[in-house]
Order: structure tokens, then sequence, then C-alpha cells
């Protein structure tokens, strides 16, 4: 027998946008309802590194138009304009907000939030009218930026006494009569199944990394809600696009943060070349992500690759390298002193992972896939759409990497992804409120937690032969090689086929532990069933994308098609597998142009 709660409101998620979220919704006095498969304070914010974008202008002259247009372009022109706009705008606000909630951000001497660089940050080069340099936007707290805001919220929460339920695993959503009228729920300790009725649901889970072998991403981003919002009926928006951050320790994917090249660090190759000087002039290192990675593959591919297999570039942040090639903001002179000052826990993950000296030695790198520009459609207040008319779904919410809003368009500029999920989480929440306190409670069906069970049930029962640790780790190498940086068709097609027959594989696995208590093996046996639907849905839906635009490299397709493909994708479940509809982009003030950096 299931236990039932009553909430106006149930945040699915703990990371900066469930958080922001909460926190607006108990400040307005609306009784709510966080939901963690995690503890909040393990979330993976928590791991986000180098800043928090916002044109404060703290150290130089900057400006949230500069900010949007930076966005726009990052974004291979597939950004809503006027949710960018939204986002840059409000950044400042946001900013300002943590800081008087008791972020500690780093200070300039006068006492100002200092900033750093990050690329594809720009703003007008007074030498080179036209042209484009970097720009001092991230605000941030050492490379330590994302546990300051997850630490932040979480305290803030506390204070204003938001429910949290630890170790709680959603299973579904309740979607009656269009309207969202809560979520059932594993409860990890127990193996008790929880009803929450509500009158508003934000989703805030984070991305899905884990279709991926190589990534940043951690084992809890598994892609649960959207998955599930997925099956429920809820289209897809842009899952073509996913985002391989140029560095990663090399094999184990773990994030070197950009910070690292905006304080000065250059990458090699095996010539000892400065190569992104060659493709990218102006902005050099930092260059969006999506040209970086595939700058990096192009000298692994012409043969300038480094590394046991050759397959690597070196990542070099001495600082006399940085000093000889005065690489750091305005040329100045830094010492190992401020580096370890200004990039302590990326230091220490070289010395940790690659066991060497990043003082005094280059270390490898390799793209790691790392963000999902593409998620659950939402309006600009976090409402999710259900069709290409934008009609919402009513009380249903989601915000931050689970969503696509879409801000990030085809590539994400580092830093907008912490400041996207706060002045998201932060709308979502705010329009949840006040939406919950103008709607009463709808009925929810007697059987509503039917299709968690019976789909708990079956896996706790099965005696099949198939094992989820083979068949994740099939996925993972499928989509790595035949769904990463650079995709033909061909390579796709035959993903999509290993997909399937993984899909059906799953079908059959049977679990060792068929108790209760702390399942894991259930629960990673659920995970590895939405992390197959995802990986399929990124599949089919770049296959069908036959062009090349941000994130989405296709080397039968090589060039960006405005004409047939400046829209978005819409992927929505259906018999046959997937059914692709379209919608327009927002374009306001930025018409499409050739991106050069
Ligand atoms: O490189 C980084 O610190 C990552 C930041 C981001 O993904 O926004």
């Amino acid at each position: 027998m299931a236990t039932l709660h009553k909430y106006d409101a149930v945040v699915i998620g703990a990371g900066g946008a469930g958080l922001w979220a909460s926190l607006e919704l108990a400040r307005d006095g609306v009784s709510c309802a966080v939901l963690t498969k995690l503890y909040p304070t393990r979330s993976h914010t928590g791991t986000a590194q180098g800043g928090i974008a916002a044109a404060l202008g703290n150290m130089e002259p900057d400006h949230p138009d500069w900010h949007t247009y930076d966005t726009v372009k990052g974004g291979d022109y597939l950004v809503d304009q006027d949710a960018a706009e939204i986002l840059c705008h409000e950044a400042i606000l946001t900013v300002v907000e943590l800081e008087h909630m008791g972020l500690p951000f780093d200070r300039t001497p006068e006492g100002k939030i200092e900033q750093r660089r990050f690329g594809g940050h720009s703003k007008p080069d007074p030498d080179n009218p036209g042209k484009n340099i970097p720009v001092m936007r991230a605000c941030k707290s050492s490379d330590r930026t994302g546990h300051m805001i997850l630490q932040t919220l979480y305290q803030q929460n506390v204070k204003h006494n938001t429910q949290f339920f630890n170790e709680f695993q959603v299973l579904d959503l309740i979607i009656q009569a269009n309207e969202c009228r809560g979520c059932i729920a594993i409860e990890i300790a127990t193996g008790e199944i929880h009803i929450f009725h509500a009158k508003a649901v934000i989703i805030a889970t984070g991305g899905f990394g884990k279709i991926f072998k190589v990534t940043s991403n951690a084992h809890s981003l598994t892609g649960d809600l959207v998955a599930i919002a997925y099956r429920r009926g809820i289209p897809l928006e842009d899952m073509e696009f996913f985002q391989f951050h140029p560095t990663g320790v090399y094999e184990k994917g773990i994030l070197i943060s950009e910070a690292a090249r905006g304080e000065g660090g250059i990458l090699f190759n095996s010539k000892n070349e400065r190569f992104m000087e060659r493709h990218a002039p102006s902005m050099k290192e930092l260059a969006p992500r999506d040209m970086i990675s595939r700058y990096i593959f192009e000298e692994i591919r012409a043969g300038h690759g480094v590394g046991p297999g050759k397959d690597a570039v070196w990542l070099d942040v001495r600082p006399e390298t940085i000093n000889k090639y005065k690489s750091a903001p305005g040329g100045k002179q830094v010492t190992a002193e401020y580096l370890e000052h200004a990039l302590p826990d990326i230091l220490e993950f070289v010395r940790l992972y690659e066991g060497l000296e990043p003082m005094k030695e280059m270390f490898l790198i390799h793209p790691t896939a790392h963000y999902a520009m593409g998620g659950i459609p939402t309006d600009l207040n976090g409402r999710v759409l259900r069709d290409e008319t934008n009609a919402v779904i009513k009380g249903l919410y989601a915000a931050g990497e689970c969503a696509c809003v879409s801000v990030h368009g085809a590539n994400r500029l580092g830093t907008n992804s912490l400041l996207d999920i706060l002045v998201f989480g932060r709308r979502s929440g705010l329009d949840a409120a006040r939406y919950a306190k103008q709607t009463d409670f709808g009925d929810i069906s007697p059987t509503s937690d039917e299709l968690a069970i019976s789909q708990i049930n079956t896996l706790l029962n099965a005696t099949g032969k198939e094992s989820v640790a083979d068949i994740r780790k099939k996925m993972q190498s499928t989509m790595d090689n035949q769904v990463g940086v650079f995709r033909t068709g061909d390579d796709m097609k035959q993903a999509i086929g290993v997909i399937n027959d993984l899909r059906a594989a799953y079908k059959n696995v049977s679990l060792m532990d068929k108790g209760k208590k702390f399942n894991t093996d259930l629960l990673e046996a659920l995970e590895l069933g939405y992390l197959l639907d995802l990986a399929y849905v990124t599949a089919a839906s770049a296959l069908n994308r036959t062009e090349s635009r941000g994130g989405h490299a296709r080397e039968d397709y090589p060039n960006r098609d405005d004409v047939n493909w400046l829209k978005h994708t819409l992927a929505f479940q259906s018999d046959s597998g997937v059914e692709f509809r379209y919608k327009p982009v927002t374009i306001t003030k930025y018409q499409p142009q050739e991106r050069k950096y």
C-alpha cells in the first residue's frame, strides 16, 4: 500500500534549478516537497567549476546585450533569442541575489565580485573594429563555483523550512486531463512506494550524459524524468545537440574546467603547435566548445595527436608557458601561487588522476561528453510544452539541463549552464507558486501508481539472461563511437540498430538483488531503461537533422543549412519508434551569420 502525501508543489531534483525553484515556493508560503534520489548537497551542480556568467562589467566594460549576442552566436543561431535576452539580463540580479544570500564570490582588491574569461564570451576589440576578443564575465568562487551555489541555496531552503525527501527516486508522473497532478516515487531505503499528490510539479533533474562512456557527468545523471516525460507523450526538443567539452582528463572524462584556459592555459599538438591560433585567431583557446572539440579531433586525425594512442592533445597551464605566450588576461604575468589559488581543484585533479605535477608538466586531454542542449520543451516560465503549437501541460514545469527553453540552441557557452539553472529555476518556482495558489487539487486516479509498481515487479521477478552492466557498456561505447563529435548517416544508422537490439535485450535482464531495501540493482536497471530511450532519441534526432550546426557535426552534411533547418526538432514517442515535428526558432535582434572567432 503506497503512502500518500499532499503538497501544493513538488520539485523533483535538488540541484541549482530545483533548489531555487523550491526557495521561491517556500518564500511564497506554498507548501512544497523536494524529492531527490541523492542528498541535495551531492547534486551535480556541485561539480560545476569555472563560474557563472553575468555582464557585471566589474573588471572591464561589458553589457548584457553583448552576452546575449555571444549566447546566440555560440548556439549557432538555434537559440530562442527572447529566452537568451531574459537569461543574460536576469544574470545580473541573479548573481547579486546570490551574493546577498551569502555566496562567497572571489573579490577584486576593491571588494567587487571578481570575474574571469570563458569560451565564447567576448567584447568588441577596441583595436580591431568588427572583431571580438575575450571578456572577463564569469563570476566565480575559485574553481568551486557550483559547490558554493549548491551550499548557499540549500542553506536558504533549510532556513525557509523546505521539506526534503532525500533518496527518493521518482518513477512516474501523474498526468490526467492534460494536468500534472503529482508523481510516484520509491523510497530507496525501504523500497516503499509513495504517491505525491500536487497541483504543480517542477522537473529539475539535470542531464543524461551517462548515455556516453567518456563523460564528465556523475553516475546519477541518467535522465530519469526526461525519459519518463517522453514515455508520457511529451516531446523532446533538439536532442541531436549534445555538447562535448574539449578538456576532459584523458580516458576518464573528468572535467578540467575551461577556467584553466580562461587563466591562460594553452592547447598544443604533437608538433608543439598552438593549433587554436590557426583555427580561431581572435578567441584562440577561448573559442566555443563545439569548435575546439572538433579542432582537437581534426588534429588527431591529421596525425598530430599525443599520448599512448596518439588520440589526445596537451593542455599546458605551466606559469612559464602562460607568461611566454602572454595568454593570461591582459597579458599579465602569473605565478604558480596565483594558479594554485585560481584553480585548486583542477590542479589537484591532474595530480590525482594523471599522477603528474601540472606546474611542471603538460597533461593529456580529450573531449568528454558534457551537456545536453536538448530536453523537455518549456516556455519562458518553465511551463512544459506538449507540442509544436506551444500548448502547455498545466501544472508541469521543467528547468535546467533536463529542460530546453532554448537558451543554448545548438551549443552552450561555458558558465551559461549555472546561469540557466538559476534564472529558469527561479522563473519556474515563481510561476508554479502563482499557479498553485489559484488552482484546486485535481483528483488522482486510485491506480496512479499501477505502472510504477508493475515495472518494479517485472524487474524483480525477471529471470532473463541479459545483464544490465553489459547492455549499459555496449550502449555507451556505441554512442561514443558512432554518435560523438563527428557523425555520419551510416554510423548513426548502425548505432540505432545496436540500440534497438539493446532495447530488446533489456526486456530479458534479470537482477541479482530481489530485495526491497537499498536495491541499487533495481534502480540501475530502471536507469538503464531511461538511458536506452534517450540514447535512441539522441541518435534518431541526429540522423534526422541533415546539416551541421553547433554540437551536431555531420561529415556527410558539413554545412549549416538555414533554409531547411533553422528550426527546432520535437521528437515524439510513436509506435514506429519516433515521430518528428518542428517549430520555428524565435529571432529578435540577431540574424544568422557565419560564425567566426
Ligand atoms: O569548464 C567548466 O568549468 C564548465 C562550465 C560549464 O559547463 O558551464
